[in-house]
């Protein structure tokens, strides 16, 4: 099972007036586990206050960069963006656990297209610069407010400098009308503006993955956009920066056997140590039961969005509320967000070790 590391802030560079970026030192003896593919999060966890505070941060850098940087947008009441944009110095620590995630791309010379908002950027930067290192085509579609607001921009239109063949970037921004930019640099990335670029470019929808991150009301019409135009759904991989505020039915997944009702007898793996308890089907998550049991079962966000709190079936039936986070073939393993599964027979066995 993953746990977390105490890791030492290397380095801290202020990309926006809204948002840092935060290099690790990794010991030697940390190199494997913090191991990364492009498109990969880490999560952070910090006592504020008594109240445990984690959240997960995408990697901005890439495997070949030799460096684990991590992207941060302040947010509004942020309790942890607030701390990391404006308290954190070179030389503190932090628990740190090691890499997660599916936002990855299996093969680095494809034809990609990227669609960004805001700090969506961050995962979306480490893909495209892997994409561009080994040969393959990378293009962008990315909105902002403004300009001043656009993290990483200065190194985007660098890498659309140095590698033309290799590497388009769209920018689009909230309030380009009132600076008299171009309309198609005008306002947010939606359906009429992706149908706008598509149109000016048809090739666009040739490509062989197509990677979106930002909000989710972002991601949904982009989603639903591509697909419109015939883009093959196991093309279209997206990672929600924030916990869903509904279900989205294009997205959700429910595991078999939903209809089961009644009390379970669970059985939960965690460190080679075992921790039972009865649970109803319409009771608590295994999460958060497994934790009141003593467990130091791990997570981050609740939300079905990072993956953090996966653990595999060993034996009998779960469901989830939502996921938003595990891939079919992992469902089909009899992998779990345990933060939103429940049990679906009368006897369950979990394992968060195998992770
Ligand atoms: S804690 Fe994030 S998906 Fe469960």
């Amino acid at each position: 099972m993953s746990h977390f590391h105490t890791l030492k802030v290397k380095d801290i560079r202020k990309e926006t007036s809204q948002a840092v970026s935060i290099a690790f030192e990794l010991p030697a003896d940390l190199k494997n586990t913090f191991v990364f593919e492009s498109g990969q999060y880490v999560t952070i966890k910090r006592i504020v206050n008594g109240e445990d505070i984690r959240r997960s941060y995408s990697i901005c850098s890439t495997p070949f960069e030799e460096e684990i940087r991590i992207g941060v947008k302040k947010i509004d009441n942020g309790k942890m963006s607030g701390f990391l944009n404006n308290e954190l110095k070179v030389g503190d620590t932090l628990e740190v656990m090691p890499p997660a995630g599916n936002f990855v791309a299996k093969n680095h010379t494809a034809n990609i297209v990227g669609v960004a908002a805001g700090s969506g950027i961050t995962p979306v930067f480490s893909l495209l610069k892997s994409v561009i290192k080994a040969g393959g085509k990378f293009t962008l579609f990315y909105g902002n407010v403004n300009e001043e607001n656009t993290i990483f921009k200065q190194e985007l239109e660098k890498l659309t400098t140095n590698h033309p063949a290799n590497f388009k970037v769209h920018f689009t921004y909230d309030e380009g009308a009132a600076k008299q930019l171009d309309p198609i640099q005008c306002g947010r990335i939606d359906e009429q503006k992706m149908n706008d670029f598509i149109k000016l470019n048809l090739e666009i929808l040739k490509a062989d993955g197509f990677y979106i991150c930002g909000p989710e009301a972002m991601i949904n019409t982009v989603n639903e956009t591509f697909k419109k135009m015939g883009v093959a759904d196991e093309k279209i991989h997206f990672e929600l920066f924030t916990t869903p505020v509904k279900k989205a039915d294009s997205l959700e997944q429910t595991a078999p056997d939903s209809s089961y009702e009644g009390t379970s007898h669970v059985t939960v793996i965690m460190d080679g140590e075992e921790f039972e308890f009865d649970l109803n089907s319409k009771g608590a998550t295994i999460l958060d039961t497994a934790i009141e049991q003593g467990a130091d079962a791990p997570f981050s966000c609740k939300g079905a969005v990072c993956c953090t709190c996966k653990a595999q079936i060993i034996e009998g039936k779960a469901t989830m509320e939502m996921n938003y986070a595990l891939s079919d073939e992992e469902v089909a393993e009899g992998f779990i967000l345990t933060c939103q599964a429940h049990p679906a027979s009368d006897k369950l066995v979990i394992d968060y070790d195998v992770i």
